[in-house]
């Protein structure tokens, strides 16, 4: 129908950059724009970026976000470029199983996921940040983690860092956090921390857990700026990297993608 067309996320117009100074939920710069090219280097001319995603369906109502927000904070003030987005701004259809990704490198939906998987491909850091929804990520965020497969296959964050924001009523903040940093190892990035925070009895418990997001965004970036290396993480990162290296070669006859990747990574 005319005037219902989906207007994809690729002009850039869901993404918000963060420039400036980070306000207040409330008070969020309206103007949406786009990204810096890819770099990697930080000789004093070039600079880290960052991105924040949020599961909350809540917008700028969401506790998650302020937390996201933070880290972002913390990240920008000793020198990264940060971005962030809301999951519930993109149009994300659910993972069909196909196994198209594996074999083209591309999936048969067409929404905004290969936008929001470019600007994480693009981004040094990233940051992820879900409310408990019963025991669990958001249905919005999961949406997003299944469509990722082939990048777990590839490896595809390898040299990234990471870290993740939950909050809950009750329970499980801490739980869902570690789950979202599980998901960022296996997508081949090394995490840094966690904060998870319980608002239900105490809804100014958001405001320490601010702070101490702030505080884990500072880690975050000094972990992309200096290339930290933690040795319990690597390891893991060899033995997945071992055994999606066994996995794609197996299937090397299907997954022609994923096996061209992994000969143009030299990892075979
Ligand atoms: C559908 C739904 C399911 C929820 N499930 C849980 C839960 O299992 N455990 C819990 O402690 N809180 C649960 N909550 C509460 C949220 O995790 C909590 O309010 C959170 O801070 C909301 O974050 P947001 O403001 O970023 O959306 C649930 C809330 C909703 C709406």
């Amino acid at each position: 129908m005319p005037g219902n067309e989906r207007i994809p996320v690729t002009a850039g117009n869901l993404f918000k950059e963060l420039a400036q100074d980070i306000a207040p939920v409330p008070d969020l710069p309206a103007s949406i724009s786009f990204i810096h090219p890819c770099t990697h280097h930080f000789n004093g001319e070039t600079r880290m970026k960052i991105l924040g995603i949020n599961g909350s369906p809540k917008g700028e109502k969401s506790q998650t976000r302020r937390l996201v927000l933070s880290v972002l904070e913390g990240a920008r003030k000793v020198g990264a470029d940060v971005m962030f987005v809301d999951c519930c701004d993109l149009e994300i259809k659910y993972c069909r199983a196909c196994g198209t990704c594996y074999v083209k490198g591309e999936c048969i939906h067409d929404d905004d996921m290969p936008a929001l998987l470019e600007k994480m491909l693009d981004a040094d850091g990233i940051v992820l940040g879900s409310p408990v929804y019963i025991n669990s990520v958001t249905a919005q965020l999961k949406t997003v983690l299944d469509r990722m497969s082939d990048s777990i296959h590839c490896q595809s964050f390898t040299g990234k860092y990471g870290c993740a924001v939950s909050t809950a009523g009750g329970s499980m903040a801490d739980e869902v956090a570690d789950y979202m940093n599980q998901v960022l190892l296996n997508l081949g990035a090394t995490t840094v921390g966690k904060v998870g925070v319980l608002l239900g009895a105490d809804p100014g418990a958001i405001v320490p857990a601010e702070k101490q997001a702030k505080e884990l965004g500072r880690k975050l970036a000094e972990a992309v700026k200096t290339g930290w290396k933690d040795p319990a993480q690597a390891k893991v990162q060899a033995e997945r990297r071992g055994y999606f290296k066994y996995l794609v070669s197996a299937n090397k006859d299907n997954w022609t993608h994923e096996y061209e990747h992994y000969k143009t990574m030299g990892w075979l």
